[in-house]
């Protein structure tokens, strides 16, 4: 019907495919216990004969064969686990002709993923990581990585579409572990992750990086600016804390306050600027230099240091030096 179908015999097994096989898994074996010398015949060997076509004999679950509908289940992708010569089920669940050929409580476990999975996460993780090395080339030593966390606690691989990698759907998952995130996304200011136009991953990578936090970028402002470019600088003025970083005064997650802030300005501003003197006294705008005067009506409404100091992320102006305009 379509190049997905398992029916086929999609592998020759012969010695040549077993040899071939085996590459897949280069100096760290797997699946292949203890780097396994290469079997003298494949008759003896510990994967199974007919690759797929003997797991298919007992597993016709919709939860497994949704892998054909994915771009592992391809037979013409010859580096995934369906290519030409590759070991197709075992790629990933290891040596199965015990398991295919066991009764009950002989049946032995494979590699297995998941919540409930018998096998370390390490284990689970260096499965993937022989083919995927280049995808998740900053893995080794990052949150996740450190922090016990498997590639199969994000990626659903049985199904049609990995809800990890849609963006609608991304931020469940990460929210799943993260769940002071889920809580932040429902605050009235917010990135518009639930209204699915961004997700955890237009941030970070969840792969780790270079950066910190996992960001995208080597800092938070490189990551902000790439879609914020406005605010990127050098401004003529700047503003020190925006030019430092800009979760200095935003909450990236969410926040209840206008425009992600941490606090409200005046507050915000005070956490830097003296409260003696101008602006503390800004609350009464008498103490304003100029006297207050004209911005009084307006001043007292808004209540906020940006009335005046509407630059705040940094002026072009040539008198911006208060970031003013
Ligand atoms: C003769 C039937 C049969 C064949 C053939 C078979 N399995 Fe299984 N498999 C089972 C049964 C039964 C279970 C246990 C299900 C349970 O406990 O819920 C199982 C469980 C599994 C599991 C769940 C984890 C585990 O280790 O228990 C995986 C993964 C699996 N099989 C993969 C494979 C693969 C890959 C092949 C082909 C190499 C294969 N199976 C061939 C019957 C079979
Ligand atoms: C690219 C790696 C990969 C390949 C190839 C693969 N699987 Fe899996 N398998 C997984 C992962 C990861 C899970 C955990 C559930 C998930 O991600 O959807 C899993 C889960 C399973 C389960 C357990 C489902 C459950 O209910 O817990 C069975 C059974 C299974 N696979 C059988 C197979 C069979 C049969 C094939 C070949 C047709 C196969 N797998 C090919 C990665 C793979
Ligand atoms: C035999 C090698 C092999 C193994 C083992 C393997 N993959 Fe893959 N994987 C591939 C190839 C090849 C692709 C397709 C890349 C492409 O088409 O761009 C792929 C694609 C993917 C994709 C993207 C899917 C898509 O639709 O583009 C994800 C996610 C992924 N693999 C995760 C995993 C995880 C998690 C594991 C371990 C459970 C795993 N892979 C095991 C070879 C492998
Ligand atoms: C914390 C969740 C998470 C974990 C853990 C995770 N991934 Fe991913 N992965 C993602 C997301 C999200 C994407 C989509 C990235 C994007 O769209 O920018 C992705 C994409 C991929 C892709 C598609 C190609 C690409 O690079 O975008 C592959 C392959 C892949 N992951 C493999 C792996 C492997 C192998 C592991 C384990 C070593 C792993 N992932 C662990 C979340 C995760
Ligand atoms: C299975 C649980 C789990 C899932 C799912 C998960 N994470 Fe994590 N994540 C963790 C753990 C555990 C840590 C380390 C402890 C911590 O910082 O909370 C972590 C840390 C992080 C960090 C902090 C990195 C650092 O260097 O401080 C970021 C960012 C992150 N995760 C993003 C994501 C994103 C984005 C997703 C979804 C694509 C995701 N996580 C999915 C468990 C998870
Ligand atoms: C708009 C960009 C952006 C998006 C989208 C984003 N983050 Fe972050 N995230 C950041 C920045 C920036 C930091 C560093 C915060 C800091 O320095 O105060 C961070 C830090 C984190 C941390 C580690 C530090 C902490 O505060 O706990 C975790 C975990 C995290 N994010 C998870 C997530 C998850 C889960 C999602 C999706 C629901 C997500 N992030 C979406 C920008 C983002
Ligand atoms: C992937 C692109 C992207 C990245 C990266 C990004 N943003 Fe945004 N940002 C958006 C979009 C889209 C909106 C919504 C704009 C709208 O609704 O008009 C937005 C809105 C905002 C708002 C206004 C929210 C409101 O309620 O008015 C602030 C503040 C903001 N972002 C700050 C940041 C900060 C700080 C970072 C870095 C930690 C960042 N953004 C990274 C795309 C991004
Ligand atoms: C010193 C505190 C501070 C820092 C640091 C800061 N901002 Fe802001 N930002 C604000 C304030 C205050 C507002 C609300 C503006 C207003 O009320 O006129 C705002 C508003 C925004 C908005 C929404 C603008 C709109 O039109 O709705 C975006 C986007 C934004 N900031 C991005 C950034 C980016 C990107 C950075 C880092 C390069 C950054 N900010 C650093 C204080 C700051
Ligand atoms: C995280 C600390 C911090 C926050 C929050 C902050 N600022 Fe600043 N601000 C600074 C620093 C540091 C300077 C540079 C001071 C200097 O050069 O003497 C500065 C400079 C200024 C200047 C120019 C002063 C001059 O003499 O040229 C103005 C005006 C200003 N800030 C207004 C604001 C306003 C309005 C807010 C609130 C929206 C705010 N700041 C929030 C730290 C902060
Ligand atoms: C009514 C307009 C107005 C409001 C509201 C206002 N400022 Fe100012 N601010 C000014 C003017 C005008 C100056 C320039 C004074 C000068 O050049 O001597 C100034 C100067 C400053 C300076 C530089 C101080 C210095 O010694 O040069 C800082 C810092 C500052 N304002 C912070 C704030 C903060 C924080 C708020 C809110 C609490 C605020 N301003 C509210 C008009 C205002």
């Amino acid at each position: 019907m379509c190049d997905h179908q398992p029916t086929a015999r999609l592998r020759d097994w012969a010695l040549a495919a077993c040899l071939a096989a085996f590459s897949v898994f280069g100096s760290t074996p797997a699946g292949a216990a203890e780097g396994a010398a290469l079997p003298a015949a494949p008759a003896h060997s510990a994967y199974s004969k007919a690759g797929a076509d003997t797991c298919l004999d007992c597993h016709t679950e919709d939860a497994v064969i949704g892998i054909f509908k994915t771009a592992h289940g391809r037979p013409s992708n010859d580096a995934g686990p369906f290519g030409h010569g590759q070991l197709q089920c075992e790629a990933c669940h290891g040596p199965g002709d015990a398991h295919a050929n066991g009764k009950g409580k002989n049946r032995p476990h494979l590699i297995q993923y998941g919540k409930k999975a018998l096998t370390p996460k390490a284990e689970q993780n260096e499965t993937c990581l022989a083919c995927h090395r280049k995808n998740a080339a900053h893995w080794a030593g990052n949150a996740h990585a450190n922090n016990d966390v498997a590639c199969s606690d994000c990626h659903k691989l049985h199904q049609p579409k990995d809800p990890v990698r849609d963006v609608a759907t991304q931020t469940e998952v990460c929210t799943s572990c993260h769940q002071t995130r889920a809580s932040d996304a429902m605050k009235p200011s917010h990135h518009p992750m639930r209204e699915g136009k961004m997700a955890c991953s237009s941030c970070h990578a969840p792969h780790g990086s270079t950066g910190p936090s996992m960001l995208k970028k080597d800092s938070v402002n490189e990551t902000c600016t790439t879609c914020h470019a406005e605010y990127r600088g050098p401004f003529l003025w700047e503003h020190q804390p925006v030019a430092e970083d800009c979760a200095n005064c935003h909450q990236p997650h969410g926040s209840t306050q206008p425009a992600m802030l941490k606090t409200r300005a005046p507050f915000l501003c005070q956490e830097c600027h003296e409260v003696q003197g101008h602006p503390a006294v800004s609350y009464t705008p008498d103490g304003l230099p100029g006297g207050g005067g004209t911005q009084r009506g307006a001043f007292l409404l808004a209540g906020s240091c940006t009335n005046c100091h509407s630059k705040v992320h940094g002026s072009n102006h040539p008198s911006g030096s208060k970031l003013m305009r």
